[in-house]
């Protein structure tokens, strides 16, 4: 009879069966496979046949995730990882080898730039930005040396909109891949893939997630897009927890639900604040005012235009500090897209790495503030960012 820790170990690693499906997804909280023989791990590592070696390679927790973000952006295949940045990291060096260049928006999340700036100049990959809510201005810009345009459906922080098939148009064109971040919107109000884009990233940290209790991120498009990723991914060692993956799942349950709400508290808050005492500028694309209204009715689901605004004091940088001591409802924290109002100051913090000579060309001003539009009640809101706002 074998010892006492060896029974331990192996009546505690039964995995039992289970006739009935569970309603949810199990979280697979293993790291490994037991396989057969050396031929089954040998296939398994190459994904020569279906099935799990190793949860840097794949664990069914990723894959129900996967399967279920596929499906909800149109795509034939997908990969979740380890946060945002290791899905567009993923993206970039599957796509990009040394000599070649990125053109990446003006406006655009700071850490894409932070990427472009350290790791892709080191691997001898260049970029340009460029305004590309200016079709002309991306056009000139497309060097015979581009081979991947980045777009964010919805920019962040300053809300710019892309007119992703329009600019895929411009790029395919020129053999130029379009790759999207579709944080900001989500598959709920946007599937750029079915506007022509070739692969979609996603930051699952923020509105997939929905609670601000998890990091993760996901690579979208064809079952070859997305194999090119996961070599990136596997080798570089940015892949998805499982335990993450099951919050992930839970996220996109309700993900619908969340984004009309959201959307509705943002056009409600955006309407309030924009003419209040002490508010320079909104902007916020459900807005009349914003110079992309027409484009956001016509691009983005329902008219629904997410949960995001920028919102500029009068009183500059000072008044944005003052601003952030004095809310009560909303939280002051970097990150988006929760069930909380989030508040933060982005020449600051995710724009920081930008001087202000690059603020400037993104659209972003120094006391500008990035609003993340919860699911409280929107009177609550509305009384908490006015009187913050105001001057008095
Ligand atoms: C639009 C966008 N893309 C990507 C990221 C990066 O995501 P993560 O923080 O999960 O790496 C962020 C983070 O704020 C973001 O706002």
């Amino acid at each position: 009879m074998p010892g006492f820790s060896t029974r331990a170990i192996k009546a505690a690693s039964r995995v039992p069966d289970a006739p009935q499906p569970p309603v949810n997804v199990p979280i697979y909280a293993t790291s490994t496979f037991e396989v057969a023989d050396a031929t089954e791990l040998a296939e398994l590592l190459e994904f020569a046949r279906p099935g799990h070696s190793y949860s840097r390679y794949s664990n069914p927790t990723h894959d129900a995730l996967e399967r279920a973000l596929a499906e909800l952006e149109g795509a034939q295949a997908a990969l979740v990882t380890a946060s945002g940045m290791a899905a567009i990291h993923g993206v970039v060096l599957s796509i990009l080898r040394s000599g070649d260049e990125i053109l990446i928006p003006h406006a655009v999340y700071g850490g894409t730039i932070a990427l472009a700036r350290s790791i892709l100049e080191r691997s001898g990959i260049g970029h340009r930005t460029v305004d590309t809510t200016d079709a002309a201005a991306v056009e000139a810009a497309l060097g015979p040396r581009t081979k991947l345009l980045w777009l964010e459906t919805i920019s962040n922080p300053t809300t710019a909109l892309a007119d992703v098939a329009a600019l895929v148009e411009l790029a395919h064109d020129r053999g130029v891949m379009v790759a999207v971040d579709n944080t900001f919107a989500t598959p709920a109000l946007a599937n750029p893939l079915a506007a022509g884009a070739d692969v979609v990233v996603h930051s699952t940290t923020k509105y997939v997630g929905g609670h601000s209790d998890l990091m993760g991120g996901a690579i979208i498009g064809s079952a070859e897009r997305v194999a090119a990723a996961r070599e990136v991914v596997i080798n570089a060692g940015g892949n998805a927890s499982p335990w993450e993956a099951f919050l992930a799942l839970r996220g996109l349950k309700t993900l619908a639900l969340r984004m009309e709400r959201h959307s509705s508290n943002a056009l409600a808050v955006a309407s309030a604040l924009e003419g209040a005492p002490g508010v320079a500028s909104v902007r916020y694309p459900g807005l009349a005012s914003h110079p992309q209204h027409r484009l956001a009715c016509r691009v983005l689901r329902d008219g629904m235009c997410g949960g995001m605004l920028a919102v500029d004091l009068a009183g500059g940088r000072a008044q944005g500090e003052r601003f952030l001591e004095r809310v009560r409802v909303a939280v002051h924290a970097t990150s988006l897209g929760s069930v909380e109002t989030l508040i933060s100051h982005p020449a600051s913090s995710s724009h920081r790495q930008l001087a202000d000579a690059d603020l400037a060309a993104a659209g972003l001003t120094p006391g500008m503030l990035r609003v993340s539009i919860g699911l409280e009640d929107v009177e609550d809101l509305v009384a908490d960012l006015v009187g913050a706002a105001s001057p008095g």
